[in-house]
């Protein structure tokens, strides 16, 4: 059953709406300034949307993981940079709630609250009840707005945090409408195609280290793709499996037998890396293209330009491409080629090209190839979640249209 989204929810002037979106955004360690907002540009278009139909907006979201940083980290946690930026972005300026996430003082700014205006609450997470999905955290957040917008995508896999899934059952119990907004829209329906009927061939492209947290996620898409290309450091985790020597690369032992279920698929529908680029664990600087084993004493840090060229060629021929996990340590520009290279061959092709969210939309966006993609998620564990079919309670809070 589709869910109401915006254009269903009634009249909108003069009401307060309360907006989850996800503003958890990388920050500096160090000075707590926002990084990359493209999380905080993704939920505008809902935002001015609310704005335009005449209501006010009590925006919420949480920051990192307060409940596990020291007292000096959690001082950078607070929302103050996040809505200074929001403001600057939505070009008006946007309250911050102070001190406390509910409270006397956030019901006053709130009830002050005019057609057009704009509040952030304090990070959710400051309050531990956000976490233990407590009923008494969100009445006192649901009594706050006359209706409720989920366009968090990126948290909408959090079954217990009180903002996705208390709160919207409060204001259902208080009679109040529940709509996703544009993004959660957006992103579903280009999931929803993606695992329906994309268009064909369908290739996956995967990286990152760990094949034991994607197990899940890479078993739906080798039931759904033509091809899977592996890069990234769980490429080495395959080749050790398979007995080659992969020098000075680490691998552990639970991965080892994570990924030992997916090695009939190797040469069949999973191709892994023809070569790849090591460079000197003591001396990063000494770089060499492998085939086969690596040396003792390198690690593997890239795919090599064969295997570049060979995964270019099956993303110009594809019809759909998916990509998660960045193929090689491109944080580091001398290692960055192959993820730079898998990022311009989709924005090149004429494929449905979508990106998983997390590090590989932020590798995309720094190559400047984020517009040239049909989809960049905003999403990471919530985009491997839907992916692989999970139901997500928070969505099932949203009344049906
Ligand atoms: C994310 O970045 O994946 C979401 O904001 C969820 O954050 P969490 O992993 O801390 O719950």
């Amino acid at each position: 059953m589709p869910k109401t989204t915006l254009s269903d929810l009634p009249d909108l002037t003069g009401k307060r709406v309360l907006i989850r979106v996800d503003f958890n955004v990388p920050y500096d360690k160090k000075t707590g300034a926002v990084k990359n907002d493209r999380r905080i540009r993704a939920a505008l278009p809902t935002v001015n949307a609310l704005l335009k139909a005449g209501a006010s907006v009590i925006a919420m979201s949480h920051l990192g993981r307060p409940e596990k940083a020291t007292p000096d980290e959690r001082a950078h946690l607070t929302m103050d940079k996040v809505a200074a930026r929001f403001g600057e972005l939505l070009g008006k300026p946007v309250t911050k709630a102070a001190g406390e996430v509910v409270g006397p003082a956030v019901t006053a700014a709130v009830a002050a609250m005019k057609p057009g205006d704009v509040v952030l609450l304090e990070n959710l997470r400051f309050d531990p009840r956000e976490q233990q999905n407590d009923a008494g955290f969100a009445a006192a957040i649901a009594a706050l707005g006359d209706a409720y917008v989920n366009d968090a995508f990126g948290t909408c896999h959090n079954d217990r945090d009180a903002s996705m899934v208390a709160v919207p059952a409060a204001l259902k119990a208080a009679g109040k409408p529940r709509a996703v907004g544009l993004l959660v829209a957006k992103e579903l329906e280009i999931i929803e195609g993606l695992m329906g009927s994309p268009k064909t061939p369908v290739l996956a492209v995967m990286g990152g280290a760990k094949v034991s947290d994607k197990l899940a996620f890479i078993n739906v898409l080798l039931s759904k793709v033509d091809h899977l290309l592996i890069g990234g450091k769980m490429a080495y985790t395959f080749l050790k499996a398979q007995g080659v020597e992969v020098g000075s690369t680490r691998v552990s032992a639970e991965e080892l037998t994570a990924v030992a279920p997916l090695l009939q698929h190797v040469g069949t529908k999973v191709t892994l890396p023809v070569d790849y680029l090591a460079a000197k664990s003591d001396d990063l600087t000494a770089t060499k293209v492998f085939e086969g084993a690596i040396d003792a004493g390198y690690e593997g840090v890239d795919i090599g330009p064969k295997t570049l060229a060979l995964f270019a060629e099956r993303i110009a021929k594809a019809g759909t491409v998916l990509w998660n996990g960045p193929v090689g340590w491109f944080e580091q520009p001398a290692f960055s080629h192959g993820t730079r290279g898998v990022a311009a061959a989709m924005a090149a092709s004429t494929a449905v090209t979508v990106v998983g969210g997390g590090e590989t939309a932020e590798a995309v966006e720094q190559f400047g190839h984020d517009a040239a993609m049909t989809h960049v998620s905003t999403g990471g564990g919530a985009f491997l979640a839907y992916v692989e079919g999970k139901p997500f309670q928070s969505l099932a809070m949203i009344d049906d249209q």
